[in-house]
Parts: structure tokens; C-alpha cells; sequence
């Protein structure tokens, strides 16, 4: 039985015990990386996520007393809530009435519902905990009402979540990377007409590794609104400038112009989305001619764009990306997810991994007082929904 399977048993087994009764629907996701192409999805750029192997399980069921009854194992907290009013503080609850009444919005259901979660993402490290609780959540739903949601209904409802129920004006990276995502494979997500392309995935000597620095991400929701707002005044000015400029796609060397008019921060912000855009299509360029040197040089160019034009890394983080290059292995890394803290992704010859972590947090501890933990990473298929009668 596979980690994924166990979790399933594992969930069904709670809800039976916890409600009396078989669940509905169980459905799971998985977490997220993402190689490169950061803070580019909410400025219709590329990005190039893939799903990892942690799940997030939810096994539900409708029930008549128009309640929301919700069980985290995971936290093993739960709460009982009006259907469609939520008073609850909690961040878990909000994700859980956000994602039923999200889904239910243009429909003409509505019920209470009975659920359990079940996760082994861990929370708070930047891999979407969050986004794979909604996901699972509003496939659930799609499927017992039979909602014919499309994936991409499913994942814009994910972000109606995040922006009205949350209050984080995210992106879809994400939930897209959850949904999406295909077994041994990356995918190349296009934010401008969420075109995909999936790239088959068989460099053999190298291994990704996610190193959590353990720094809390605590300015990050202010700080990631502030980055989104600056984007958008910039992209005002710019079609202010030359109205063929509707988007940061639109951009090129011909509108270099155009952005040196602009104040020299939102420069900044507009560079790193313009050569972060570029970057991930030379990654799609180097991984098809296996050239992993390649590889490594744009994930530490990104880092560094990440860390001086966007301005969303941190200190600790850089202190460990500069002593990584002088680690024997290491071909390459950056930030990974929303900034401020939080995990880097890293690029490491195969064979080197247990040396290059061991360096490196002996070093972290020394230098930063503190201890970094490490996920080694396999990249597996999106989420999916299974019936509790094929489980039977
Ligand atoms: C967070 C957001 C995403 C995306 C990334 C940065 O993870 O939820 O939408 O913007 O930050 O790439």
C-alpha cells in the first residue's frame, strides 16, 4: 500500500468512527514546488510547478441539519458551524466554509455537510497545504452534486477562497499545481490562457531538494499584497505610456522604454517579472537538452531577481544560498513560493545529497541558530476524487 492509500484508509476509517456512517466522496490533492516562475501568475506570466508526493484527504457527506461538521486529524480540532455563516476565527475552518459555500455559489444547492481532513503536507512551508485543502474540498462538492465544474471553474472558485473568505489576493499557481499536475512529469502553466504544456521529466542524476529555513513568514500576506499592488500601478503606467501595452506580456525590448520612465522600484518589480517570464522558458529549453549546469545558473539568476528586484527574500535565506555555492553538489537554487522566509529549492548532483545537507545545516545552525529541514521530493499526479464504493 502506498503512502497515498494509507491516507485514504486511514481518513475513511475516521469519518466512519467519527460520524457513523460511510462518506459520500473522498478526495485528495497533493502539495505543490514550484522550479521557477515566482510572483509571475498573478501578472499573466509562466511558471513551471509540479505536485509533489504529500496529500491532503477529506472524506465527506451531505447531511440534513443544515451544519458544517468538520474534524481535522491532522490538528485534531473540529468545529460545528451554521452552513452558511461562519463566526470561526480559525484559518482551517474559514478554508473549509470557503471552499462549500465557493462551490455552491452559482448552483442551487445548499446542505450541510459532515467531514473529515487527513494530511501528511506539512503547513506553514510554502507547499499548499491550503490550496490542497481547497482543491480537494471543491472537487468533493463538484462530484456529489455533479456540478460539471471544468478545472479551471474548479480552480478559480480555490481562488475565490483565498480572496473572500482568506483575504490573500493570490494568484492560481497553487491550486493549479494541485489540480493539474501529471506523474513524473513538470508542467509549464501559462497564467495568460492558462494553456499547459507538460514536459516528461527523466533527468536521472540529479535529485530536488527543499531545505525550510524555518523562518516564519510573517510579513508575508502584507508584503505579498503590497508586491501585487505595485504591479498593478506599474502596469498603469506603462499603458498610460504606450496603450499597446495591456499586459507585462506585452513587454519586450522595443518597451525598454517604457519601463525606464517608470519610478525606479516598480523598475525593479517590472525586471523581475519580464526576466523571470524568460527564465522559465529557458528552463523548458535546458531541461529538453538535459543541460543541468543550465539549470542550476537560472535557478540561482531568479534567486537573485527574487532578492533584488522583487525584494521578497530574506537575510537567513540568502546567507544560505551563498554558502550553498561553495557546497560541492549544489548546482543551483532559490527562494521557493510566496518569499519573506519560508523553503528554497535546490538542485543537487546525485550522489551529493546527503553530503550537501549535512553541510548546510551544520553551517545554518552555526550561523542562524537554527535547524533546517529537508524534503526530498518525487513529482506525482494532481488531485483526483474517489468514490468510497471503489474503496469498498
Ligand atoms: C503564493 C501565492 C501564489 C503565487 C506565489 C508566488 O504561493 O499563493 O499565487 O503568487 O506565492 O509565486
Amino acid at each position: 500500500m502506498t503512502s497515498k492509500q494509507r491516507l485514504v484508509e486511514k481518513t475513511k476509517k475516521l469519518f466512519q468512527e467519527k460520524y457513523n456512517k460511510n462518506p459520500e466522496v473522498i478526495s485528495v490533492s497533493p502539495g505543490r514546488i514550484n522550479i521557477i516562475g515566482e510572483h509571475v501568475d498573478y501578472n499573466l506570466g509562466l511558471s513551471m510547478p509540479a505536485a509533489i508526493d504529500k496529500y491532503l484527504c477529506v472524506a465527506i457527506s451531505k447531511n440534513k441539519e443544515k451544519k458544517i461538521n468538520g474534524y481535522s486529524a491532522t490538528l485534531n480540532d473540529s468545529f460545528s458551524n451554521d452552513h452558511l455563516l461562519n463566526n470561526d476565527s480559525k484559518l482551517w475552518v474559514k478554508y473549509v466554509h470557503g471552499s462549500i459555500n465557493e462551490s455552491l455559489k452559482k448552483s442551487n444547492y445548499n446542505s450541510g455537510f459532515d467531514l473529515v481532513i487527513n494530511s501528511n503536507i506539512p503547513m506553514g512551508k510554502g507547499i499548499s497545504s491550503s490550496a490542497a485543502l481547497e482543491i480537494s474540498i471543491v472537487l468533493s462538492i463538484n462530484k456529489i452534486f455533479n456540478l460539471k465544474m471544468s478545472n479551471n471553474d474548479i480552480i478559480k472558485n480555490c481562488q475565490s477562497v483565498d480572496h473572500n473568505h482568506i483575504n490573500i489576493q493570490s494568484g492560481v499557481l497553487d491550486q493549479s499545481a494541485c489540480l493539474l499536475s501529471k506523474k513524473d512529469s513538470i508542467f509549464i502553466l501559462d497564467f495568460y490562457d492558462m494553456n499547459i504544456e507538460h514536459l516528461k521529466y527523466n533527468l536521472k542524476n540529479i535529485k530536488w531538494i527543499l531545505i525550510d529555513s524555518n523562518i516564519k513568514r510573517e510579513l508575508a500576506t502584507s508584503k505579498y499584497h503590497e508586491r501585487v499592488n505595485e504591479c498593478k500601478e506599474a502596469l498603469k503606467l506603462l499603458s498610460f505610456n504606450n496603450n499597446e501595452i495591456k499586459s507585462f506580456r506585452d513587454l519586450d525590448i522595443n518597451t525598454a522604454k517604457e519601463i525606464s520612465l517608470l519610478p525606479s522600484k516598480l523598475q525593479k518589480r517590472v525586471n523581475h517579472i519580464v526576466s523571470e517570464n524568460n527564465r522559465v522558458i529557458k528552463m523548458k529549453e535546458a531541461i529538453s537538452k538535459q543541460s543541468i549546469k543550465e539549470m542550476g545558473d537560472l535557478l540561482t539568476k531568479s534567486h537573485i531577481s527574487l532578492r533584488d528586484d522583487y525584494e521578497v527574500s530574506c537575510s537567513e535565506i540568502d546567507t544560505m544560498i551563498n554558502f550553498s555555492k561553495s557546497i560541492e553538489g549544489w548546482i543551483g537554487g532559490r527562494i521557493m513560493g510566496g518569499g519573506f522566509g519560508g523553503t528554497t529549492i535546490n538542485l543537487i548532483k546525485l550522489g551529493y545529497e546527503d553530503s550537501f545537507i549535512d553541510k548546510l545545516s551544520k553551517f545554518y545552525k552555526k550561523q542562524i541558530g537554527l535547524d533546517c529541514d529537508v524534503l526530498d521530493l518525487s513529482f506525482v499526479d494532481g488531485a483526483e476524487t474517489i468514490y468510497i464504493n471503489s474503496l469498498n
